[in-house]
């Protein structure tokens, strides 16, 4: 059980810490550099290219030092695919959110603790599949994971409100 569970957390960090210092460093720049579809923000302000590049330098260096702990070289290039899949999850979210006129911010419960999930098992999944007991695994921890980092946030002065 608790093997899982680390293996799970192992192998999804380099997207979390994409995600998560695309959230800390972000602003700036939009990446659809304020453009318009058919009236509507293809992306909106709430991704930043400062926030995609970081995003993906973090994660990809976090795979980097995952490899060289496990003497892997193959988890360097697996932690930058799933920091890139993850950044780009997060993307396709913003794109849908627009579409349905959803203005940046607005939050879709599971679709926004998990879009960076999906994005990054898809990309990861080109090298390798984790097994059904870890992906399963994956998608229950992550959104309890948030919910707990955005309590201990709103705990610690960081954030307006608990979620
Ligand atoms: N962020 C960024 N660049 C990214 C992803 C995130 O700069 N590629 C930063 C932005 O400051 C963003 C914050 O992280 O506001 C939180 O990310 P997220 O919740 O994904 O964006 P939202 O602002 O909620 O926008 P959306 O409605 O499009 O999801
Ligand atoms: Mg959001």
């Amino acid at each position: 059980m608790w093997e899982i569970i680390t293996e799970a957390l192992i192998y999804i960090l380099p997207a979390y810490i994409a995600n998560s210092s695309a959230v800390l460093f972000g602003g700036g720049k939009p990446i659809d550099l304020k453009k318009t579809l058919k009236g509507k923000r293809i992306l909106g302000d709430g991704k930043t290219i400062r926030g995609f590049t970081l995003g993906l330098v973090s994660g990809s260096l976090t795979g980097v030092v995952i490899g060289i702990v496990k003497g892997n070289p193959k988890l360097a290039l697996l932690g930058f695919l799933l920091s890139l899949g993850g950044l780009i999850g997060d993307i396709v979210a913003s794109f849908l959110k627009r579409r349905i006129n959803l203005k940046r911010g607005r939050p879709v419960p599971i679709l926004d603790q998990l879009d960076f999930i999906f994005g990054a098992l898809a990309f990861g999944s080109l090298l390798t599949v984790p097994s059904v007991d870890i992906i399963l695994f994956i998608i229950i921890l992550t959104p309890l994971a948030h919910l707990l980092s955005n309590r201990a946030g709103y705990w610690l002065g960081l954030k307006d409100n608990p979620w």
